[in-house]
Formats: C-alpha cells, structure tokens, sequence
C-alpha cells in the first residue's frame, strides 16, 4: 500500500493551507480540500496543493441533477484532482453520468479520471434525521443499501466511518476503496469525534485511505505527527 494518509486542509485560507501542505508533503499521500477552503481560495488552491507533489482529494460532496454533476466533476477533472465526493443519495443515474463526465473530461485532457466517491448517510445523522426526510431505516442498513446501488452504478470508492469499515467489506467487491475519517492515533484528543479508530485499526479493518485532520495540522510538529502515524502503519 502507498502512503493511506490524506491530511484534511480544514484551515480557511490559502496561505495557512499553503504552509501546512509545504510542511507535510514528504510524509502523506493526499490533502482533502473541502467547502470551507475551496470556497474562499478558489480552484487555484487545487493547482498550488498539486505542485506539492501530492494527490488532492476534492471533498465537495457534489447532489444534483445528473447533467450538472456531470459537469462539475468534468470541471474538477481538469484541475487534476484526484479524487472526489459525491452524494449517494443523489441516485444511480446521478453516479453513472459523474463517472462519464471524470472519463470523458480525463480523455480530453489527458489526467487521469478521479476516484469519485461516494458519501451514503452523513454521519451527523441518526435514524431520527434519516426518518424526518422519509427514510424509515436504520442508518447502517441504509448505508449498506447506498453503498451497493453506488457500487452497482460503477463506483469504485466510498467514503466510511471506521465501524462501517468491516461491515462494509463483508458486502462490496474487494476492488472498491474504503476511505475512513474519524482516526485518532493513541493518546490524541477525539475532539467532536464521537467514533474514532486508531490508523492502524482502520488500515486492518480493511480502509485504504485515512483522512485525519486535527491529529496532524494542530500537532506542535505536523510533519512529525504525519511521520509517526505512517511508522505506526508498518
Ligand atoms: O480533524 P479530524 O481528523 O476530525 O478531521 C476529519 C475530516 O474528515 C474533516 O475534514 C471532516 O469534515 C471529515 N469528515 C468527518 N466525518 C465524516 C465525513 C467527513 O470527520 N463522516
């Protein structure tokens, strides 16, 4: 397995993301963009991150008609990123015309398609939220029931939480990538993650990609806690 760890860029400007990335580069594979600094620094933070020598993974969690999503993921595919959300919900047509937009956008270019993954239930949400928009399940049998129509429509990554890591494995084809926030290294703070695994759990329990925040860019030494945190992998 190369490098499992994308460090999330949870700052809100380009400078302080810039500096982060530059620090920590060496030591990870990937840096997730999301809402927060896309929004305010625009896609020439993709480029910037990009000449890091990293991969960017795009967190922008697209749902909307097929044609637009489409097209944003086309669009995300020429900034050459290289790998990107979708919300599940938004259907297995939705799915089916992002992967034509990232394939057809990556001939045309010339980069290489994202893995587009897809989001099922958000984990801020219980049976209770999942019932008040008219989804009478639980919300682990509703991420098995997305996570299979996602796959079916020819998804090849999802994104997890670390206990639905093993379920998950038990029913997807062993092709599809798992990738996992809510990690926590021993003896860091969980801060408002109430489920957390340790990265060498989460890579056992079967996730290929690890998506930590906290643990690294609030660290005294970002660069070290990266270091650390691979060593513990091996
Ligand atoms: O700082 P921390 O390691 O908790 O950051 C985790 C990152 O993963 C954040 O960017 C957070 O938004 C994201 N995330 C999450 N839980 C989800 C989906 C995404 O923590 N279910």
């Amino acid at each position: 397995m190369k490098n499992p760890i994308i460090v999330a860029l949870d700052v809100p400007e380009a400078s302080a993301a810039l500096t982060l990335a530059e620090a920590v580069a060496p030591a990870v594979g990937a840096f997730k963009i999301g809402k927060e600094l896309f929004v305010s620094a625009g896609p020439d933070i993709v480029k910037r991150v990009r000449d890091t020598g990293a991969a960017v993974f795009l967190d922008l969690k697209f749902h909307d008609i097929p044609n637009t999503v489409a097209k944003a993921v086309a669009s995300a595919t020429r900034l050459d990123v290289q790998m990107l959300t979708v919300h599940t919900c938004g259907g297995s047509t939705m799915l089916e015309r992002a992967l034509e937009g990232a394939n057809e956008a990556a001939e045309q270019t010339g980069n290489e398609a994202p893995l587009i993954l897809g989001v099922t239930v958000l984990t801020s949400m219980d049976e209770s939220d999942l019932n008040e928009v008219s989804v009478n399940k639980t919300p682990e049998s509703q991420v098995i029931h997305l996570a299979q129509m996602a796959t079916g429509a020819g998804l090849k990554g999802l994104v997890c939480s670390p206990k639905e890591i093993a379920p998950l494995r038990e029913v997807l084809p062993a092709e599809v990538k798992l990738v996992t926030p809510g990690i926590r290294p021993a003896g860091s703070e969980t801060g408002d993650q109430k489920r957390v695994m340790s990265p060498a759990d989460a890579v056992q329990a079967g996730a290929d990609w690890l998506v930590i925040g906290r643990p690294i860019y609030a660290a005294d030494h970002p660069r070290e806690a990266a270091e650390a945190i691979l060593d513990s992998l091996n």
